[in-house]
């Protein structure tokens, strides 16, 4: 039998609930009923659309060890299974989140920055499994339910843990990363995300120099030495508890530093010096970003004193992620065209890298390279110039056609020359059809905008009317 994650004392003694009912060992944490696993504890969070409580009934019929109640809705679930009631159900979550922190020997390391956060900690849980028993996030779970949840799943024994800590506006991050209390924090990058809840650019860097104040006294701060912004965020550094600074990128200074990147359309290749030692490896995802995210992978191994030749290995075999860059082969008359999902969503500093992987890659016989993109939310008033200044990104990337969808995007399509322009449609559910009919073999369709534009639903119909070839990698 496996050892439970948390048993029913230590749950008490954390989250100072009162048991009604029985409640059994835990082997798991959940808030969600759709993922919910037999033995797992359910926590009934109030979210932004549901409350945890209308599922307490599902979770228990599902197995749930116990359920996690707030006291003044105890009342509702009579018989319906071992209940932990408490004042306040997230706060209970925190409780267990910092007691498993408290109880554990893990070397905790903390991600945040503007972009790069899911696919830098994806990267370090591959390279450190190498190294030891790795626990990590699911998907991007980096917000105050993401973070104690994660917390709270920290099997004891692991040797390493890896937090993904975001934010949408300042004062977020530190509650957070105090929870955390990492040994090692990572800021990926400062860039204009979220930018209309800040008064400026510097106002997003000090936010995610948050991450630092909650670093154990002696701890590890790494930052990116490209960056723009790297002066204002090594100040947080310094003014932090960190004992050592680590820096990254391609800057003649940066302590791991990418001396020389080969971009390929699958992969790249990087001749690295990682304090000084010369190292050659390849990433198994492609693009300058992400290759440059990999450094601040292998500065986190250093920094927790593993074997950094072996963690470089694993990063040959990160893949990029649905939504992220996922590469399908699809069918269509005449032969194949290939697909670059990157619609989960879009800020300015993701859309400039997928362009350029675009231009990465090199379309078939005839074949076009095509940009089907949607607004990038949340930029406020600079919201069109940022568009339009799209234009010379998609010239660099040499894309042929750009289709698009949204107010902001107009912007970009007056900016194109005419003979660029695919097709323009206020929505992605308008512009789906144009996009579905233009397509043929030989084309390489890169779709990418924010969430709320809803290009996702254009890879879904792409994929329902053009079927996945077989037999063809998806690195095509
Ligand atoms: N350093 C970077 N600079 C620019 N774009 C990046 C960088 N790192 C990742 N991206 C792009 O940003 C998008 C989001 O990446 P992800 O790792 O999910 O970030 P986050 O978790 O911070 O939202 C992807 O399209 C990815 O290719
Ligand atoms: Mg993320």
């Amino acid at each position: 039998m496996t050892m439970p994650l948390w048993n029913p004392a230590e749950i008490l003694a954390a989250t100072g609930a009162r048991p009604v009912g029985q409640p059994g060992p835990a082997t798991g944490v959940s808030i969600d009923t759709r993922t919910l696993l037999p033995g797992d504890l359910f926590f009934a969070i109030k979210g932004d659309v549901h409350d945890g409580h209308d599922f307490v009934r599902q979770a228990l019929a599902k197995g749930a060890a116990a359920a996690v109640v707030a006291e003044d809705r105890l009342g509702e679930f009579a018989k319906a299974g071992p209940l932990l009631a408490v004042p306040d159900v997230l706060e209970a979550l925190h409780r267990l989140g910092i007691a498993a922190r408290r109880r554990s020997q893990a070397k905790a390391i903390a991600v945040t920055g503007s972009v790069g956060k899911t696919g830098t900690k994806e990267a370090l849980r591959l390279a450190l499994q190498r190294l030891g028993r790795t626990h990590a996030a699911v998907a991007s779970y980096n917000n105050h339910w993401g973070v104690p949840l994660t917390l709270a799943r920290l099997p004891q024994d692991a040797a390493y843990g890896i937090f993904e800590i975001g934010m949408n506006h300042p004062g977020e991050i530190e509650p957070l990363t105090r929870m955390v209390r990492p040994h090692v924090a990572i800021i990926t990058t400062v860039e204009p995300v979220h930018i209309e809840f800040f008064r400026s650019i510097l106002g997003i860097a000090d936010a995610k120099g948050e991450i630092f104040y909650g670093l154990e006294p002696g701890g590890v701060a790494i930052l990116n030495r490209d960056n723009p912004y790297f002066e204002r965020v090594k100040a947080h550094a310094l003014a932090s508890a960190a004992g050592r600074i680590l820096t990254f990128g391609e800057h003649e200074g940066a302590d791991v530093r990418a001396e020389r990147i080969v971009l390929r359309p699958d992969l790249s290749i990087v001749e690295a010096r990682v304090l000084g030692e010369p190292l050659v490896y390849r990433v198994g995802s492609p693009g300058r970003h992400v290759a440059l995210n990999s450094l601040s992978v292998l500065a986190a191994v250093k920094a927790v004193g593993g074997d950094v030749a072996l963690a470089a290995l694993a990063l040959g075999d990160v893949t990029p992620p649905p939504g992220r860059g996922e590469r399908t082969v699809l069918q269509v008359a005449g032969g194949t065209f290939l697909l670059i999902d990157e619609a989960f969503n879009a800020n300015p500093a993701s859309m400039r890298a997928a362009l350029a992987n675009l231009g990465l890659t090199e379309p078939g016989p005839r074949g076009r390279r095509i940009a089907v993109l949607g607004d990038m939310l949340e930029l406020g008033a600079d919201g069109p110039a940022l568009h339009r200044a799209l234009a010379e990104a998609v010239e660099n990337a040499g894309a042929d056609l750009v289709f698009a969808a949204g107010p902001l995007m107009a912007h970009l399509i007056e900016a194109l020359p005419p003979e660029r322009r695919g097709g323009y449609a206020e929505t992605a559910a308008e512009l789906e059809e144009t996009v579905l009919r233009s397509v043929r073999a030989g084309d390489v369709v890169m779709v990418k905008g924010s969430k709320g534009i809803l290009v996702s639903r254009i890879v879904k119909a792409l994929k329902e009317r053009y079927g996945e070839a077989a037999g063809r990698a998806a690195k095509a």
